[in-house]
C-alpha cells in the first residue's frame, strides 16, 4: 500500500483519487479551499464535479499544504493548469525527494512551457517528475468503463511505480520515456477540439470533423516533433487518441465552447457559459507562440487564435482554411 496524495478536488483528481483508494492505496485528496474539503468530509460525493458518485469512506481529505505534501510515496498534481506553478510554489517547501506525476494539460502562456517542465522548475532537484496522459474522461473513470492511459518520464523508476500504483482491469497503464510528445499532445489537442467544437456549432458535419482530427494531428506532430518529440508519441494514447476522444465528447468543455463560439457566441460569454477553465484558450496562444519560435506551420491552430482573439468569423476561418495554397498530404512526395 502506497501513500499518495491527490492535489485539486476537480473532476479529475477526485477521479483519481477514487481509483488509487480502490487500488489499495492511502489517498488524500488535497483542495485549496477548506470549504470544500468541509464538504467532501461532510458528504463524501462531490456532486458538482462528479454527480452521483459516492466517494471512499477511506479517502482523506484535507486543505493542509504541509499533511498533503508530507511523507507520501506519490503526490499527483490534477489543478488545473493555470494554477500549477502557483500550487507548486507554496508546496515547495515541502518537496523533498518526491516522486510527482502531474495529470494537468497545458502550456504556461508567458513561459512556453509545459506542466512537467513547470514543475521541474521549480522543485529543481527536489523532485521526479512524470505525467500521466490519454483519453480519459473523469467521468468514465469513476464508473470503471475501460481506459488506458500513459505514463511518460524521462525516469523508468518513475513510471514503473505509478504504472503499478494506477493499474487495474479497468485502467490499463501504459509507459513512455517521450514526456515531452505526451505533453504538447496532451495540451494541442484542446485547442484543436474547440475547432472541432466550432465546426459542429457551424452545423457542419462528420466530413469537417475528421478533417479537424487527421490535420490537426499532423499539425501537433509537425510541432512535436520540431521540439524533439517520437512521432509514435503522437499516433499513440496522449497523441491522436485524447485528440479523437476531446474532438468527439459531450463531456469535453473545450469541445463545448467551441460549439457555443460557432453558434456565435464570444470567447468570455463561451467560457463563462461553460463555466469551467476552457484550457485550449490559453493553450492557442502559446502553441501559436511555440509555431513562430520552431518555424512551424499551424494553420488550423493559427485561425483559432484569429476567431479567439481577434474576433474573425468562424465561417471565414474554416473559407481560409479550405482556400489554403494546393499541397501535398506527404511532405516529401515520391511518384515513382
Ligand atoms: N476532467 C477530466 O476528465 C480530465 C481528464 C484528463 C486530464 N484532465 C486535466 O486535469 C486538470 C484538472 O481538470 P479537472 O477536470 O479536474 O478540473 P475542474 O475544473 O473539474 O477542477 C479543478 C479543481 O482544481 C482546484 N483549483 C482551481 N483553481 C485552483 C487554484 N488556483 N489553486 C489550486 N487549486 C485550484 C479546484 O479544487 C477545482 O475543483 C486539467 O488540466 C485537465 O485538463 C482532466
Amino acid at each position: 500500500m502506497a501513500n499518495i496524495s491527490v492535489l485539486g478536488a476537480g473532476s479529475w483528481g477526485t477521479a483519481l483519487a477514487v481509483l488509487l483508494c480502490k487500488n489499495g492505496h492511502k489517498v488524500t485528496l488535497w483542495s485549496y479551499r477548506n470549504d470544500q474539503t468541509e464538504e467532501l468530509r461532510r458528504t463524501h460525493k462531490n456532486e458538482s464535479k462528479l454527480p452521483g458518485v459516492l466517494l471512499p469512506e477511506k479517502l482523506i481529505y484535507t486543505s493542509s499544504i504541509e499533511e498533503a505534501a508530507t511523507g507520501k510515496d506519490l503526490i499527483v498534481f490534477a489543478v488545473p493548469s493555470k494554477a500549477t506553478r502557483k500550487t507548486a510554489l507554496n508546496f515547495k517547501p515541502f518537496i523533498h525527494n518526491q516522486k510527482i506525476i502531474t495529470v494537468a494539460k497545458g502550456i504556461e502562456e508567458d513561459t512556453l512551457m509545459l506542466q512537467g517542465e513547470i514543475l521541474e522548475d521549480v522543485f529543481k532537484d527536489e523532485a521526479t517528475v512524470g505525467v500521466l496522459s490519454g483519453p480519459s474522461h473523469a467521468e468514465e473513470v469513476v464508473l470503471l468503463q475501460p481506459t488506458v492511459v500513459v505514463i511518460g518520464s524521462k525516469d523508468r523508476n518513475l513510471c514503473v511505480f505509478a504504472q503499478e500504483l494506477f493499474m487495474n482491469d479497468s485502467f490499463r497503464v501504459y509507459i513512455s520515456p517521450d514526456i515531452r510528445g505526451i505533453e504538447i499532445g496532451g495540451s494541442l489537442k484542446n485547442v484543436i477540439a474547440l475547432a472541432a467544437g466550432m465546426a459542429d456549432g457551424l452545423g457542419f458535419g462528420d466530413n469537417a470533423k475528421a478533417a479537424l482530427i487527421t490535420r490537426g494531428i499532423k499539425e501537433i506532430s509537425n510541432l512535436a516533433i520540431a521540439m524533439g518529440a517520437s512521432s509514435e508519441t503522437l499516433a499513440g494514447l496522449s497523441g491522436i487518441g485524447d485528440l479523437i476522444v476531446t474532438c468527439e465528447s459531450r463531456h469535453s468543455r473545450n469541445r463545448r465552447a467551441g460549439v457555443l463560439i460557432g453558434q456565435g457566441m464570444k470567447m468570455q460569454e463561451a467560457m463563462d457559459k461553460v463555466a469551467m477553465i476552457v484550457e485550449g484558450v490559453y493553450s492557442a496562444k502559446a502553441a501559436k507562440a511555440l509555431g513562430e519560435k520552431y518555424g512551424i506551420e499551424l494553420p488550423i491552430i493559427e485561425e483559432v487564435n484569429r476567431i479567439l482573439f481577434c474576433d474573425a468569423d468562424p465561417r471565414e476561418s474554416v473559407l481560409s482554411l479550405m482556400k489554403r495554397d494546393k499541397k501535398s498530404e506527404i511532405s516529401a512526395p515520391d511518384w515513382d
